[in-house]
């Protein structure tokens, strides 16, 4: 007599089958489809929800409450947030530029978010104003020393540094802003910079004389330079 052909054929089974059915239970016959669901472990869906829903928990943690509700809107603005979720090691700086009140900020954490809704792996970010960025660099600043803060804000995948260009120029805020542009830029970390400093009619931002050479010709090099125009929207939210 041959050999049953699979497990559910076999006299085992049949009588398995049998005694189940007294007891009014149904074995299905056949191998038993044990694929995930996108609503279980093991389905690409369900990790990338699980991705988002971390992400946007930290995007929100990072987010002051003015900015929960923002969305990028600029066509740049969303173009340069897709390049940084395909590649972010190419994306570069991203650098808003405007008169108060146009909706740098708003645009800015609105790129973070959709940068989180996309399920990349690994979202971290930091955002920061300028004025609270150079008081962590100070000497005494941070109980973690210089170095080390240089290296955390150099790091972190995603990086806002809100309103560059408000301090006076000095010695020290050259060569902190150097020595954080410079991690960034040797690390291929995407940056996000908003500016009120105007941008010049060749579409470059005068940040020379704010910044000094060295860091404006890096930034030439890898920013996409985007000019957030229109009215103040404070005033119309008054
Ligand atoms: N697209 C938008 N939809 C709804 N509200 C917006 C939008 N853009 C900006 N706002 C709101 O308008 C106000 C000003 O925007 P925001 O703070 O982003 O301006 P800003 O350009 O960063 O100004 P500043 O140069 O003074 O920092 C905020 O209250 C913000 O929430
Ligand atoms: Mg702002």
């Amino acid at each position: 007599m041959p050999e049953p052909a699979t497990l559910a054929d076999s006299k085992v089974m049949n009588r398995m089958r049998e005694l189940l059915a007294a007891r009014g239970l149904d074995l299905p016959a056949g191998p038993i489809d044990d694929t995930p669901t996108p609503e279980e472990p093991g389905h690409p869906d369900y990790h990338r929800r699980q991705r988002v829903s971390v992400a946007l928990s930290r995007w929100e943690t990072a987010t002051p409450y003015r900015y929960r509700q923002a969305t990028a809107t600029d066509p740049q603005v969303t173009a340069w947030a897709d390049r940084a979720i395909a590649d972010p090691r190419t994306a570069g700086i991203l650098l808003l530029t405007g008169p108060f009140g146009t909706g740098k900020t708003h645009q800015a954490y609105g790129a973070l978010r959709r940068i989180a809704e996309a399920g990349v792996d690994h979202f971290a970010m930091i955002a920061t104003t300028s004025p609270d960025m150079y008081a962590l660099l100070r000497p005494g600043g941070s109980e973690h020393g210089i170095q080390h803060e240089i290296k955390r804000l150099g790091r972190i995948p995603l990086l806002l540094v809100d309103d560059l260009g408000t301090e006076k120029i000095s010695e020290f805020t050259e060569e902190a802003t150097y020595r954080l542009l410079n991690e960034r830029y040797n690390e291929c970390r995407p940056l996000i910079i908003t500016t009120n400093l105007p941008a010049r009619a060749d579409g470059q931002v005068d940040l020379v004389d704010k910044l000094g050479e060295r860091i404006v010709s890096r930034l030439a090099q890898i920013a996409t330079i985007v000019p957030i125009e229109g009215t103040d929207r404070r005033r119309e939210y008054r």
